[in-house]
């Protein structure tokens, strides 16, 4: 699948302030700088699409991207053009916010991933460099509480050894069979090397397939 249009729609800081459901919806949501807006200018192939900072905490809001793509896979000769969302979410864990702010988040987040209809899966973002952290562990299991679909994946694999990438992918995943029964998809990225670019799109290819039936 190709994505031949990407624009920014819309910031909204509650759920029904979001634009109708009336479409696929794949949101990115991670630790604070894990590389969300990054992940997404790499497959829309716009650097300039979100904004990304170096300082964390750059994205405060629920922001909207429409999304034409066309997969020659699916077409009989002719390519068909499909629309979908994908959504910019602010990160967790970012140090500098007070209580108060973290409170608002929470619940920010907790009711657009709970009751945006047309939701399909949510990309849960880690830092391939590190070993498995606290923070994450808890998402992933508030996730599995509200039962709803995920995947992970696995940023910056640029920055790290590809074995050391391996080997926290691996840590990860020991960490969340002492919770979950089953392991979810996951991705291996890098928003500079293009690194994971087709297989997250061909996933979403398959959701945006998965629900028209
Ligand atoms: P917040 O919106 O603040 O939560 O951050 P974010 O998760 O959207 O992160 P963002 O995409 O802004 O990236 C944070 C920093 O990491 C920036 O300096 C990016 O250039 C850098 N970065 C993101 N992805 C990658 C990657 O795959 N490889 C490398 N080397 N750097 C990356
Ligand atoms: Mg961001």
């Amino acid at each position: 699948m190709q994505i031949t249009k990407a624009t920014y729609l819309i910031s909204s800081p509650s759920v029904d302030k979001c634009p109708q459901p009336d479409r696929p919806e794949y949101a990115f949501i991670g630790r604070s700088n894990v590389g969300k807006s990054s992940l997404i200018n790499m497959l829309c192939n716009n650097a300039k699409l979100a904004k990304t900072s170096a300082a964390p905490g750059k994205t405060q809001l629920i922001n909207h991207y429409e999304i034409f793509s066309s997969s020659p896979r699916s077409a009989r000769g002719k390519e068909k053009g499909v629309t979908w969302y994908l959504v910019d979410l602010p990160g967790y864990g970012y140090a500098k916010r007070s209580q108060q702010q973290r409170k608002q988040w929470s619940r920010m987040i907790e009711d657009y991933l709970r009751k945006r209809k047309n939701l399909l899966n949510i990309f849960v973002l880690i830092d391939a460099r590190h070993e498995p952290q606290k923070i994450d562990l808890e998402f992933i299991d508030d996730l599995g509480e509200w039962q709803l679909p995920f995947t992970i994946v696995f940023t910056k694999a640029d920055k790290e050894k590809p074995g050391a990438v391996e080997r926290n992918v691996k840590l990860f995943f020991d960490k969340m069979k002492e919770n979950w029964e089953f392991l979810p998809p996951y991705f291996v990225t890098s928003a500079v090397s293009k690194k994971g670019k087709e297989e997250v799109l061909d996933f979403i290819e398959d959701c945006n397939k998965a629900a028209k039936e």
